[in-house]
């Protein structure tokens, strides 16, 4: 079964996809992670960001693997373990770059597709992911939160990591980012087909967890009083 939570920047979506999956007891995928580690890539390749060929080249030439778990998710790039450094503020201002190669985003895509059928079970997060990678996913939601809101949250994030910014800073760096998602020529962020909707100004995430188990059981997707999903019966062997 495919969860598919999809939003902008600092709407909650990573938090509550890993709390969503830990809680069901099945992998989590953090497609922002790809995007992020062929960015490094790119980087350290020292390739022109503009240069559509060349980005394509290195999302297919380079190793990047992701390590799926409930509480965890760790990123390698040609064996390395760079799970921190894609993170980093300098790999933040380029993935725009590699978020609007339409090659990137196939190559993406396709690996995505690919870890949804090995693992089964899976909530994914990303901006396309009930879109583009799973228009067929079971349930599908889409997360959103006020700017205002949205910069508070990744501020709180940025000073935990030691980083010195501003809330004035931060906010032009969400409208910014919102700008490029949703204004780039190759799949903009938009809400899915069928999504259901959420609005986490004024939610916590316990809150937010707390109406996708609701939605989930409403939709017969997760058992009654449990937190384990409803599994199809094993197909009648003869
Ligand atoms: O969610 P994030 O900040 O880790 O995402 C990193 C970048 O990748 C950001 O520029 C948005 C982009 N992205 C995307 O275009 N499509 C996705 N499915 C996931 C992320």
């Amino acid at each position: 079964m495919i969860i598919t939570i999809d939003g902008p920047a600092g709407s909650g979506k990573s938090t509550t996809a890993r709390k969503l999956a830990a809680r069901l007891g099945i992998p989590y995928l953090d497609t922002g992670a790809m995007y992020r580690a062929v960015t490094l890539a790119a980087l350290e390749a020292g390739v022109d960001l503009n240069d559509e060929a060349a980005l394509t080249a290195v999302a297919e030439r380079e190793d990047y693997q992701l390590d799926l778990g409930p509480t965890h998710i760790r990123v390698t790039l040609n064996g390395r373990d760079v799970t921190e450094e894609i993170r980093s503020m300098h790999v933040n201002d380029h993935t725009r770059f590699i978020a609007g190669s339409p090659g990137v985003r196939r190559i993406l895509i396709q690996k995505q597709r690919e870890i949804g059928v090995r693992i089964g079970d899976l909530v994914t997060e990303g901006r396309d992911q009930g879109t583009a990678a799973f228009p067929d996913a079971e349930i599908k939601f889409f997360l959103d939160a006020a700017a205002e809101k949205r910069a508070e949250r990744r501020l709180h994030e940025l000073l935990a990591d030691g980083e010195e910014v501003t809330f004035e800073q931060v906010l032009a760096n969400v409208n910014e980012r919102d700008r490029t998602d949703s204004e780039r020529p190759v799949a903009p962020l938009s809400v899915p087909e069928g999504a259901i909707r959420l609005d986490t100004t004024h939610l916590s995430i316990a809150e937010v967890l707390d109406t996708i188990m609701t939605r989930l059981r409403e939709a017969g997707l997760v058992q009654p009083e449990k937190d384990a999903l409803v599994t199809a019966p094993p197909k009648a062997r003869h």
